[in-house]
């Protein structure tokens, strides 16, 4: 069988998680994981503390405090945050273990005796102000490549090339801000110019890869590789295992991959089965998955990969399915200016299932996203709460109320619509999960719920089961299905609801395929049902919006802007003939697009009948995705003045119910003629 090995950047253990954290490589990695395991697969999810490197020094300097207090420290609060958004390893370890020491001692000597790494003389910078050394982050220049004045020694926030501080134009130490001076010094190096071209074989070879990761990688290998010192004189880190090198540690990119195998190791044994790390490996049927953010990209595509082919005993990664960034109300998060929503903070505030599909649903895949309080609330009340949270609730508890609890079956002869519904969205949303497009699993998911809301609403079981209690009792069993492969479908976002919603539903464990069998158990008896979620209220988005506000002045940024406030206006009477001037008409949404460069906006195609071809623009986009729009009946307001919205003609003006601030469709009772008229 194959195996699925899974990890995600280990990270700096120099501060708490957030957001953007979570939506670069956590929360991906986790739904790959969970999905992964609901279809049997041997998978396991590897991670730890990154705890070595300037990042963590840099910070003990400034809070006066040893390397090991912070890593000690911030180890906790990361582990305890991952525990609580339910992102799960199956190892979160620490590079600062022995055994990891261990671990890449063995990896540099391996690459030293191969031939792969030499020892040379070199400059360093040197600040004779702070009398030290200046590896990497302790220096700021601008970066030789893109011309960004705050690059950092390491690596350039701009572009995200590797960098050398003696590479930096106009160098200057970021302790005490004065011009460094170049003393001599030794170090090793990495030969990764020998790596060019097997590098570029393989990435060549990767067509399948993200484009956004495949052409950085390739476009830098263009530009050609250099050999890169390895080493640092710094007194925190992994020891260089070579007698003549007193005082010298490997540098935190060479070591802190490896940490990777070390966690993987540190498994095995914990398993009791000190071998087992070896089965993934060694093993090229192994998928290795490598979760990161698209700062890491360099690293993990080009770095590490040339590391392993000079070791050669490893397999090397399968996948880098790097994300973009995500932002915080139109900024950058920084952990360092204190921008940014903790995940602790967050993880107060709301459920976890909330959190989770709250990001999941904006998760920078191809391009960066933005986080905003409104949004996220407009999200979890219309389509978590409102559409998916809604149809489990309405079909639980109607079987609880009126069918006594007594689950009806689907029987002999299923509904082969809902069928063919259910194994389409199925096959979609796998190969979604399978490509790591998240966000468009999780919209297609909702996408199938609403078309289950739909089938509850034509079943009319309020209705049917006074007039017609055989019919009322097959939709509800075909409901109970939609559930059931909701539920599954759904585990990887929302875990815990799923989990309570598989014990209504006398379900242990199911597998992924389980959604497609309409199967629940003999007898099943369904009490106690509670809505999965609540509603996120106007106050909570009020309360984060100003919590983010005041984080944001104290950090130097300008406020990001105000919500807008709706006027309020007393209600004046219409006569009847001014009412009887609007027309009102049914339409069925035939065609919905995003309108470029507009956050809440759709263009759509409505059919009015007759040939009557309208386009809209509405203000829908955070509440509805385009494609579940696409054959959907609305009510539109058919003769209001044209508006040019964003250099489309908007023809007309679909109703909606706003509550909080969300566009909530109508939709006619049951489907009508197109331009049916509303009175
Ligand atoms: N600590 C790094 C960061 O936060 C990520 C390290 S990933 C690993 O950017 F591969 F080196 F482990
Ligand atoms: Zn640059």
């Amino acid at each position: 069988m194959s195996k699925v090995l899974v990890t995600s950047a280990l990270p700096y253990a120099n501060g708490p998680i957030h957001l953007g954290h979570i939506a670069g490589a956590y929360l991906p990695a986790d739904l790959y994981t969970r999905y992964q395991r609901l279809q049997g697969r041997q998978v396991i999810h590897i991670g730890g503390t990154d705890e070595h490197g300037v990042a963590i020094t840099i910070r003990a300097d400034l809070e006066g405090k040893h390397p090991r207090e912070i890593v000690d420290y911030y180890y906790g609060e990361i582990k305890r945050a991952f525990d609580a958004l339910r992102i799960d390893f199956d190892n979160f370890s620490r590079t600062s273990l022995p055994l990891h020491h261990k671990q890449a001692q063995a990896f540099f000597l391996r690459l030293y005796e191969k031939g792969h790494v030499y020892r040379k003389d070199t400059e360093q910078l040197y600040c004779p102000k702070c009398r030290r050394f200046l590896p990497d982050r302790y220096v700021v220049g601008t970066c030789p490549y893109c011309g960004y004045e705050q690059a950092r020694g390491d690596q350039c926030e701009k572009c995200g090339r590797w960098l050398e501080p003696v590479q930096l134009v106009n160098p200057r130490c970021a302790l005490c801000g004065s011009t460094p001076e170049l003393r001599s010094t030794f170090h090793y190096f990495f030969k990764l110019s020998a790596f060019n071209e097997p590098l570029r074989r393989w990435l060549e070879s990767k067509e399948h890869w993200k484009p956004n990761v495949r052409r950085l990688a390739l476009e830098w290998i263009r530009e050609g590789l250099r050999d890169r010192a390895i080493t640092r004189d710094l007194e925190w880190g992994v020891p260089v295992p070579l007698p003549e090198a007193e005082g010298k540690v490997l540098y935190v990119w060479f070591d802190a991959p490896i940490g990777y195998i070390s966690s993987t190791i540190e498994w095995a044994q914990k398993q009791g089965r000190p071998d087992l790390w070896k089965e993934y490996w060694l093993d090229p049927d192994t998928k290795l998955v490598h979760f990161i953010g698209k700062d890491n990209i360099v690293f993990h595509a080009l770095i590490w990969p040339a590391m392993l082919m000079a070791h050669g005993d490893y397999i090397l990664p399968t996948d880098i399915p790097a994300n973009e960034f995500l932002n915080l109300m139109g900024d950058k998060f920084s952990t360092s200016r204190n921008y940014a929503v903790w995940v602790h903070d967050l993880t107060r505030r709301f459920p976890v299932d909330m959190i989770r599909f709250g990001i999941a649903r904006i998760l920078p895949e191809k391009k960066d996203a933005d986080f905003d309080p409104r949004t996220f609330q407009t999200m979890v009340n219309t389509e978590l709460v409102n559409n998916y949270g809604n149809f489990v609730n309405r079909t639980l508890s109607f079987v609880e109320r009126y069918l006594g609890g007594k689950a009806p079956r689907v029987g002999s002869d299923p509904d082969p619509e809902v069928r063919r519904t259910l194994e389409e969205a199925h096959r979609e949303v796998t190969e979604y999960l399978e490509t790591y497009e998240f966000r468009k699993a999780l919209m297609r998911i909702l996408a199938l719920s609403d078309v289950a809301n739909a089938y509850f609403d034509r079943g009319e079981p309020w209705r049917t089961r006074k007039t017609d209690p055989a019919a009322a009792q097959r939709t509800l069993a075909h409901c109970l299905w939609y559930v059931k492969a909701l539920s599954i479908l759904m585990a990887p976002f929302t875990p815990e609801s799923s989990e309570q919603i598989w014990r209504h539903l006398g379900l242990d464990r199911p597998g992924w395929k389980d959604g497609l069998d309409p199967t629940l158990p003999e007898g099943l008896q369904i009490q106690g049902v509670r809505p999965p979620f609540r509603k996120i209220q106007d106050r909570e988005t009020e309360e984060l919006i100003l919590e983010i506000r005041s984080r944001a002045q104290q950090a130097g940024i300008s406020a990001p802007q105000e919500p807008e406030k709706t006027e309020e206006k007393p209600m004046e009477t219409v006569k009847f003939e001014e009412f009887k001037r609007l027309d009102i008409r049914v339409g069925t949404i035939r065609a919905a697009e995003p309108v470029p460069g507009a956050d809440r906006l759709l263009k759509l195609q409505v059919d009015l009948g007759e040939g009557d071809l309208r386009t809209l623009v509405a203000g829908i986009k955070t509440a509805y995705a385009p494609e579940e729009l696409v054959g959907r009946q609305i009510v539109v307001l058919a003769n209001l003045e044209p508006r040019k919205i964003r250099g489309i003609v908007s023809q007309g003006m679909l109703l909606a119910a706003v509550e909080d601030g969300t566009p909530v469709l109508l939709r006619p009772d049951r489907p009508v003629k197109e331009g049916t008229p509303v009175s």
